[in-house]
């Protein structure tokens, strides 16, 4: 029997940042188990093949790019955009049944994001919100970990932030956020959880962003959307001011952005980015919050991939859930549902 996908295929994934895909050389990445070649086109379209190539499977990003193809490192095929062989250098004409495998792919909040699924169900507006990213109102950058785990296991660490005041105590964590609970509803591919801590002291990163004394509402709402995107809507504002009730003008708001490709089961690309409504075009203050944000989700890869390894040693022990794992257990079921459907489809 196959073994159980631990991910749906037909969504679409990161596979890189925007400026990672240029026209001077192929990319490759894997996603979803799929070894994958990008590149740009003079038009500035992005292309994505299988990276192996029609005659003997060479991978196509060893290769270069000549006008908008790719050319193959071994024998010269070159293929186009939509996985077409237009060239074999050897010969006189070209075999039209020569073609590679193409993938569907929309740039969109300076993300690439790539369809490993079903070609017929890849509609771009199915990509998860992540527009924050490139909006003139907002601020801040970003960058990608390569962790050796399951993409689940960030699914449930975002889910549960009260692993921040044990895991992140010198900096985003306090014993307020363990000790106060969470409310979480869904809806279709989404969960969301959210926390109001009003009236706390401020931990010392929220502290230096406010910029004042004293204690403060703070708040995390955090918006799981299925398979592997979660949004968090975090900020803290002067206790009192109205943040409870809808007004964070005194506050200072950012948006934690993550989206956790997974390259293979037990590894992944891990896509965030820091964004802030507040101090805009300051270039110094979006470096040190991606530096600062990059040294906390450190702490987050070293959990992880511990975890991961505790994991492959019981492949039959179960994770076990509390309280606080009520957002990952439903993203979970999300995820498993999508699995369960595709493999259904498959086998009708
Ligand atoms: S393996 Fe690519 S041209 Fe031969
Ligand atoms: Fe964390």
């Amino acid at each position: 029997m196959e073994k159980t996908r631990t991910f749906p295929l037909n969504a679409w994934y990161v596979a890189a940042w925007s400026h990672e895909v240029g026209r001077r050389a192929p990319l490759a990445r894997t996603v979803c188990n799929k070894q994958m070649v990008f590149w740009r086109k003079s038009d500035g379209a992005i292309a994505a093949l299988e990276d192996a190539c029609w005659h003997r499977l060479l991978p196509l990003s060893m290769g270069w790019l000549e006008g908008d193809e790719v050319v193959c490192r071994y024998h010269g095929l070159a293929f186009d955009g939509k996985g077409q062989c237009t060239r074999m250098p050897s010969q006189d004409r070209s075999n039209p049944s020569a073609r590679v495998r193409s993938y569907p792919v929309v740039e969109r909040f300076r993300f690439v994001w790539v369809w490993p699924g079903d070609l017929a169900l890849a509609d771009p507006a199915l990509v998860p919100d992540l527009h924050w990213n490139d909006d003139p109102e907002w601020e801040g950058d970003g960058t990608t970990m390569f962790a050796k785990c399951d993409y689940r296991l960030f699914v449930d660490n975002l889910m549960d932030l009260t692993h921040e005041s044990f895991v992140h105590a010198t900096s985003i964590g306090n014993k307020h956020v363990a000790e106060t609970p969470m409310t979480t509803t869904h809806s279709g591919r989404t969960v969301t959880s959210t926390r109001w801590m009003p009236d706390i002291d401020a931990p010392p990163f929220w502290r230096t962003q406010l910029g004042k004394p004293g204690n403060v509402d703070r708040w995390q709402i955090i918006r799981f959307e299925a398979p592997c995107t979660i949004v968090l809507d975090v900020g803290v504002a002067p206790v009192g001011t109205g943040a409870l009730q809808g007004d964070r003008s005194k506050g200072v708001n950012g948006r934690v952005l993550n989206t956790i490709t997974p390259e293979t089961d037990t590894t992944c690309m891990y896509f965030w980015s820091l964004m802030r409504n507040y101090r805009l075009r300051d270039q110094s203050l979006t470096t040190q919050l991606r530096e600062a944000n990059a040294n906390i989700f450190i702490e987050d890869q070293i959990v992880v991939e511990a975890q991961q390894r505790a994991i492959n040693e019981r492949p039959d022990q179960a994770l076990r859930n509390l309280n606080i794992d009520t957002g990952a257990m439903r993203a979970r079921r999300i995820i498993d549902d999508m699995i369960a459907s595709e493999t259904q489809t498959a086998a009708a």
